[in-house]
């Protein structure tokens, strides 16, 4: 039994000699492959990163004159766009077809009653991955939801026109 125990003891260590040597015999591989990760993981990061200052920068050009740069708004005229419930409540392709194609009626956001108008919003010439910015910067920024919006949401969107106006 004791000699069993010593014996699988012994592999034990064996093959955990084997692994350090394996490591140190390798070192310097692995430092090379850690350095090339290293370079280029800032061109991966932005690649695949939500570019949260285009986003804020987009959002001010074409929101903020109605419902602020804090995304309040003003009670009774603009919704909120912060914290909002229609916008945490709501579909994502309905709110994309709202900012491209406008909306209108009476909507209820927060508990506060809306009957406006908001026209096209969004300039005609912004890319369809501008425009998904646009949204994800009013979920992640305004609403702390990590919500991922698309260019081909924004296709959907499109093709599916104006939203009739709310009762
Ligand atoms: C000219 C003023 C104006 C601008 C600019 C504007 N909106 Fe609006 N928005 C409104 C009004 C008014 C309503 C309420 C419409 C209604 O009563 O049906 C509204 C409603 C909304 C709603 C639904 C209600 C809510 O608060 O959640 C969303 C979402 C929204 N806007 C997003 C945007 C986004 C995103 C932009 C920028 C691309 C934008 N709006 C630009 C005036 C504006």
């Amino acid at each position: 039994m004791l000699r069993k125990m010593q014996t699988k003891f012994r592999k034990n260590l064996g093959s955990h000699r084997l692994l350090n040597k394996f490591i140190v015999g390798n070192y310097s591989k692995f430092t090379f492959i850690a350095i090339i990760l290293a370079a280029n993981f800032p061109f991966l990061y932005f690649a695949f990163s939500f570019d949260k200052e285009k986003a804020k920068k987009l959002y001010i050009e074409q929101c903020s004159k109605c419902h602020r740069k804090d995304g309040r708004g003003i009670k009774g005229v603009y919704p909120p766009l912060k914290n909002s419930d229609y916008v945490q409540n709501g579909d994502k392709i309905e709110l994309l077809r709202g900012m491209i194609f406008g909306r209108s009626g009476r909507i209820i956001v927060n508990g506060e009653v809306y009957y406006g108008v908001m026209t096209t919003e969004v300039d005609k010439n912004l890319k369809d991955e501008d425009i998904a910015m646009i949204l994800e910067y009013v979920y992640k920024e305004l609403n702390n939801l990590d919500i991922k919006v698309t260019a081909e949401d924004v296709v959907k969107a499109k093709k599916l026109g104006k939203l009739p106006p709310h009762k």
